[in-house]
């Protein structure tokens, strides 16, 4: 039997292709792995009216890691419409199946690294290293939603806010709710989680991002579980930062940060915005880290327009793969792994587009492996 066993999950459009690429790199590898491949994605949506089937949860439970390309996902209306004739008409409802996935598994930890490599022309300065932790399981992404508003919520609400009391004359389907859940367990780990990894990686400073002087219930509980982890950890310097600013500061001056923690969708938001300071989508990988599972994967989507091309770029599964070869002990693999990337880019000979070049998804990868 191989000492590991890796989840190989493509998903769709782009995301059968890096991963393809991580193939490659895997074989240059020789890690004591078996991959089986489990079903995620749009087409077992259309065709089973599930995209995260049972056999793919069943088989996540016996793996030691599991690699994720992307998945395409769309609006409720539209992604009804495309279920196959034979389900048309059930009450089926689409979820993101990497958002069901981050649940099922208490995946609670997002960690994406944003990492200037030396030479990349399309780095926004030299020298940037960003870490950004996401809560990654509650928020705006807890799934506790209602369009149209029951009559019953719509009663309280104009009951218990007078803020609200415009809403509460509209009729059901002319609203809609989401709640943004943070409780104090998660946010209180999700931050530990941070602190600890500046105390291993030398860090020297988190910064908590939020909005609590307007979003007050939820992020004043996120801000305040935050300041109660900090205190723990009087070695590691904490600031806090309000979401509309630190995108204008990250801009005017990345080195003042270091590493961020934010609740689930204000994560999301500065790690797209930190992926583009180092390179773009190509670059940003990710890993969603539980207690007993973690699943690594670029953070960018299926990207249609270029589905079936071959033409994108692998580096952030490639960096992902990284991710999993240090979480899994493999430290020698994961830092052969990241000196491949860097040299592939520092020579800048074969570039994908977004590079400016005109390299394959699969002449990258194989640029890198080589260098392994
Ligand atoms: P996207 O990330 O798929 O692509 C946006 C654009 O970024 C692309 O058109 C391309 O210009 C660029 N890009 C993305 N990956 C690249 C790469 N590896 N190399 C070079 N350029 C790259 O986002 P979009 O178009 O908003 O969403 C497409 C689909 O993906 C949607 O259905 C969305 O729901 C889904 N999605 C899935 C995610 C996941 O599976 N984790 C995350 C984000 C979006
Ligand atoms: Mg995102």
């Amino acid at each position: 039997m191989a000492k590991y066993r890796i989840a190989w999950l493509p998903g769709d459009g782009i995301g059968v292709e890096v991963l393809e690429a991580a193939e490659v790199v895997f074989e240059k590898l020789r890690l004591d792995a078996e991959y089986p491949v489990g079903d995620i994605g749009w087409k077992f949506w259309r065709k089973e009216g599930d995209p995260l089937p049972p056999r793919t949860i069943e088989l996540l439970k016996h793996v030691d890691a599991a690699l994720f390309g992307a998945v395409t996902s769309k609006p409720v209306k539209a992604a009804n419409a495309e279920l196959v004739p034979e389900l048309q008409g059930k009450t089926l409802v689409y979820r993101s199946p990497i958002v069901r996935m981050r649940q099922l598994f208490d995946l609670y930890t997002c960690l994406r690294p944003c990492k200037a490599y030396p030479e990349n022309a399309l780095n926004f300065k030299e020298g940037i290293d960003l870490v950004v932790f996401r809560e990654n399981t509650e928020d705006l992404y807890a799934g506790v939603e209602f369009g149209p508003v029951p009559r019953e919520l719509a009663d309280l609400f104009g009951k218990s806010a007078k803020s609200f009391a415009p809403f509460a004359s509209l009729a059901p389907d002319d609203y809609a709710i989401s709640c943004k859940i943070n409780t104090r367990a998660g946010s209180e780990r999700i931050v530990r989680a941070a602190f600890e990894f500046a105390r291993k990686f030398h860090r020297k400073k988190v910064t908590v991002v939020h909005k609590a002087n307007v979003v007050r219930a939820s992020d004043g509980l996120f801000l305040d579980a935050a300041k109660s982890v900090a205190a723990q950890f009087p070695d590691i310097a904490m600031d806090d930062a309000n979401i509309d600013a630190i995108t204008m500061w990250l801009l005017k001056n990345p080195f003042n940060y270091d590493v961020l923690v934010a609740p689930n969708l204000y994560g999301d938001i500065i790690s797209d915005l930190c992926a583009q300071m180092v390179g773009g989508l190509g670059f940003g990988c990710s890993a969603n880290i539980g207690e007993t599972l973690a699943v690594f994967e670029p953070t960018h989507g299926s990207a249609p327009k270029y589905a079936g091309q071959y033409k994108v770029n692998p580096i952030a599964t490639i960096l992902a793969v990284k991710m999993m070869l240090e979480w899994l002990g493999e430290t020698d693999k994961a830092q052969s792994v990241q000196g491949a990337v860097a040299e592939v880019i520092r020579e800048g000979k074969v570039r994908t587009y977004d590079m400016g070049g005109r390299n394959s998804t699969i002449e990258m990868a194989i640029a890198i492996a080589a260098k392994l």
